[in-house]
Formats: C-alpha cells, structure tokens, sequence
C-alpha cells in the first residue's frame, strides 16, 4: 500500500482589516464584531500553516519541494496580503468581510489551482495563539 505522508509549510504575514457589513449601522456593527470593527482598522500578525498530503515521490522521495512550495506561497499569498490593508489594498476582500474564515477560505482557492490536483491541500490560518481556523475542515482533532 502506499504510503501518504502529510507535509507542513509555516508562513507570517501581517495586516490590517475591519470587520463590517457596510449595510448595517456602526452601532451594529460594534454590537456583532466588537473591537474588530474598529472604523480605522487594526492589525493582526497571522500565521499560516499550509498542509500538503500525498504519496512521496519514488524518485526524489519528496511530496512536494518545500522550497517551492514556500515560495508559491511567497507568490500567490504572501506578495498579495503582507502588510496591506485586506478591506483596502486587495481585490479579495473589497466586497467580502476579511473574517479569519473567509481568509483561509481565499487562501486556499489562490493555491488549490497551482498545486498538482493529486495532492491534498489544507490550510490553517491563526489570526491570534488561540483563535484560528482551518479548511477544508478535517475530521481529525488534530487535524
Ligand atoms: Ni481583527
């Protein structure tokens, strides 16, 4: 039987966003995203774990190349959002709330497509230590 092996790439990036339906007063908008919502926005330092799974390769003995995986991420991600303002500076999140759910959801759309579809791939998005998301969701605690 073959043997999948799961790979893990950690990248950082930092930046700003504000949580709001713009629909909604500022006064609900403080009521449902709290300090988030924040008119002059705010910062958050976010790590990245980027979750590669496959059979490794017979020759090279690699899932995939981890320098080039790293820097795919540099390209698609990291190059896009690294200290920007997500509600300002980026397409993605011009009309969608910049939820730490809707980031990681992005992230992994911008990489599904460059990484070979016999892969598996997830992401795991940390907004702070302890609040953080991942997807596709894993039905492992562990993950
Ligand atoms: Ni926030």
């Amino acid at each position: 039987m073959e043997k999948k092996v799961a790979i893990f790439r950690k990248e950082h990036f930092n930046a700003a966003h504000r949580l709001f339906v713009p629909e909604w007063s500022d006064e609900k908008n403080r009521e449902v995203f709290g300090k988030c919502s924040n008119p002059h926005y705010h910062g958050h330092n976010y790590e990245l774990i980027v979750k590669v799974t496959g059979v490794p390769d017979p020759t090279t003995g690699y899932v995939v190349n981890l320098s080039v995986l790293s820097d795919l991420i540099g390209k698609e991600v990291l190059a896009k959002f690294d200290h920007k303002n997500l509600n300002l500076d980026t397409k993605e999140f011009a009309h969608l709330n910049p939820t730490a759910e809707n980031i990681v959801v992005v992230i992994y759309e911008m990489l599904r497509s460059k990484i070979d579809p016999k892969l598996d791939l997830s992401v795991r998005l940390y907004e702070t230590e302890r609040n953080f998301v991942e997807y596709p969701v894993s039905l492992t605690v562990d993950g």
